[in-house]
C-alpha cells in the first residue's frame, strides 16, 4: 500500500476509508492523480486556526455524501454542491445577500421554484447547522452550507479539495428571487447575470462543471434522475464531451448546451474536454470565489477551514474505468 498524505483521510473518516480498497491503487496512478491538484501544502490557516468542531463536521459529512454500495458520491453530496451554489448566487453587486445562509434559514426561499431540487438537503443542512453550533456557537449556517459542498465535492471520486473559509454571518431574511439562472435562458443572458455577480465568463464555464455530479428532477418531470453526464457519481470530465456528444441517457440541460455552443464560451468549455487537471484548476478557486459572493472584504478576516476538509480520495482504478481518466493525464 503507498503511504501518503492522503492516509490522512483513514484519521478524519475511518467509516469511508475501511470502505475503500487502497491497495488497488498503484504509486503512478496516484502521482497522476496528485499532480492535478491544487498544492495543498501551500494553503496554509491564515488569521486564526479552524475550530476544531469542523473536524466532526467533516467526520460526519463524509460518510453522509459517500454512497457505501458504489463507493460513489451520493444524491445528497450533489444537492449540497447546488445548495452552496444557491445560497451564494441569488445575489448581485447592487444587492445585499449572498451566502448568508437564507437558503436554510429563511423559510421561503426553499420553497421557490428556482430551488426545487433542494427541499431535501435544506433541512438536512439546517439540522446539521443546529446540532454543530450546540457544541461551538461560532458555527453558521452559510459556513455549513458552504463547507458542506467542498466534503461533497472531495468525497466524489477525482473531486478536488477546494479552498474552504469559515466566518460567514448568516441571515434569515430571504434573498431577492430570480437572481439564480434560468436553465432555459440564452448563453448571452447567462454570462451577464454571472458577470453581475463578478463571476467571468471563463469562471462560470468551470463552475458549471459540477453538472458533472449532477441530475436533473424538475426540467422534465417524465425523465426524473437523468444525469448530465454518463458518470454522475463521478467528478470527472466527462460532462463537457457528453454536453455536446449527448449519449443516450445523458440529459442536456439547454443552459449548458447554449453555453458549449457561444463563441464567447465555446473553447474554453471544448478546453476542459479530457483534461481533468485543466478543469480542476479552474474550478477550484471559482468554486472559492463563488462561496465569498456577498461578502464584504472576501475571505479577509474569515478562518482558513481547507485543512480539515478531507484529502482527496484515493479511488480504486474500478471506480473510474468507465473513463480512462488515468491514461488521459
Ligand atoms: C448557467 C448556470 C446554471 C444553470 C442554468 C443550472 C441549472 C440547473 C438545473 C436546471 C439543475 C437540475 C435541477 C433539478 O431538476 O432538480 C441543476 C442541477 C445541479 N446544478 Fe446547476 N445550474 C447552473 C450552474 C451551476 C453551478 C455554478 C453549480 C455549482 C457550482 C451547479 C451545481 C448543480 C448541481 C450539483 C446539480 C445537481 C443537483 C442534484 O442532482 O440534486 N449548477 N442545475
Ligand atoms: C447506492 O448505490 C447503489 C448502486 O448504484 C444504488 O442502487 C443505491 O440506490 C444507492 N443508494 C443511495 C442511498 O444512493
Ligand atoms: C459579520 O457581521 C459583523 C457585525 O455586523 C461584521 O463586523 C463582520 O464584518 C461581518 N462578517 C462578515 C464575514 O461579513
Ligand atoms: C441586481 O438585481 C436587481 C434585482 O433583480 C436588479 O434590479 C439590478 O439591476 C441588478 N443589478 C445588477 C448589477 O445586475
Ligand atoms: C420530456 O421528455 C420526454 C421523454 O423524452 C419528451 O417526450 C418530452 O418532449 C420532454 N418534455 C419537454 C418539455 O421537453
Amino acid at each position: 500500500m503507498y503511504i501518503s498524505k492522503s492516509s490522512v483521510i483513514l484519521t478524519t473518516a475511518a467509516s469511508l476509508a475501511s470502505a475503500l480498497n487502497f491497495a488497488e491503487y498503484s504509486n503512478k496512478e496516484f502521482d497522476a492523480v496528485k499532480r492535478n491538484l491544487p498544492d495543498i501544502e501551500i494553503i496554509k490557516p491564515r488569521q486564526a486556526l479552524c475550530p476544531a468542531v469542523w473536524t466532526q463536521v467533516a467526520t460526519e459529512l463524509s460518510t453522509t455524501f459517500l454512497n457505501t454500495t458504489d463507493l460513489l458520491c451520493n444524491d445528497d453530496a450533489r444537492a449540497a454542491i447546488r445548495a452552496a451554489f444557491h445560497d451564494c448566487a441569488s445575489w448581485n453587486t447592487s444587492v445585499t445577500g449572498g451566502c448568508d445562509g437564507s437558503l436554510i434559514l429563511a423559510p421561503e426561499e426553499l420553497t421557490r421554484s428556482e430551488n426545487n431540487g433542494l427541499q431535501n438537503i435544506g433541512p438536512k443542512l439546517l439540522a446539521l447547522t443546529q446540532k454543530y453550533q450546540a457544541i461551538d456557537p461560532s458555527v453558521t449556517a452559510a459556513d455549513m452550507i458552504q463547507f458542506a459542498s467542498s466534503v461533497a465535492i472531495v468525497i466524489c471520486p477525482l473531486g478536488p479539495r477546494v479552498q474552504t473559509f469559515v466566518g460567514r454571518n448568516d441571515s434569515s431574511t430571504a434573498n431577492i428571487e430570480g437572481l439564480l439562472p434560468d436553465v432555459n435562458a440564452p448563453s448571452a443572458d447567462l454570462i451577464t447575470l454571472f458577470a453581475n455577480k463578478g463571476i467571468t465568463a471563463a469562471e462560470l464555464i468551470a463552475l458549471v462543471g459540477a453538472h458533472s455530479t449532477s441530475k436533473q428532477f424538475h426540467v422534465n418531470e417524465t425523465q426524473v434522475g437523468a444525469p448530465q453526464d454518463d458518470t454522475p457519481g463521478t467528478w470527472d470530465v466527462d460532462f463537457y464531451a457528453d454536453t455536446t456528444s449527448k449519449p443516450t441517457g445523458v440529459f442536456v440541460l439547454a443552459s449548458d448546451a447554449s453555453l458549449a455552443a457561444d463563441p464567447q464560451t465555446s473553447a474554453t468549455f471544448q478546453g476542459f474536454v479530457g483534461n481533468q487537471g485543466k478543469w480542476n484548476g479552474a474550478f477550484t478557486p471559482a468554486m472559492t470565489k463563488l462561496g465569498l459572493l456577498g461578502i464584504a472584504g472576501g475571505s479577509t478576516g474569515m478562518i482558513d477551514c481547507t485543512s480539515v476538509v478531507p484529502l482527496p480520495r484515493v479511488v480504486p482504478r474500478s471506480l473510474v474505468k468507465s473513463q480512462p481518466i488515468m491514461d488521459r493525464i
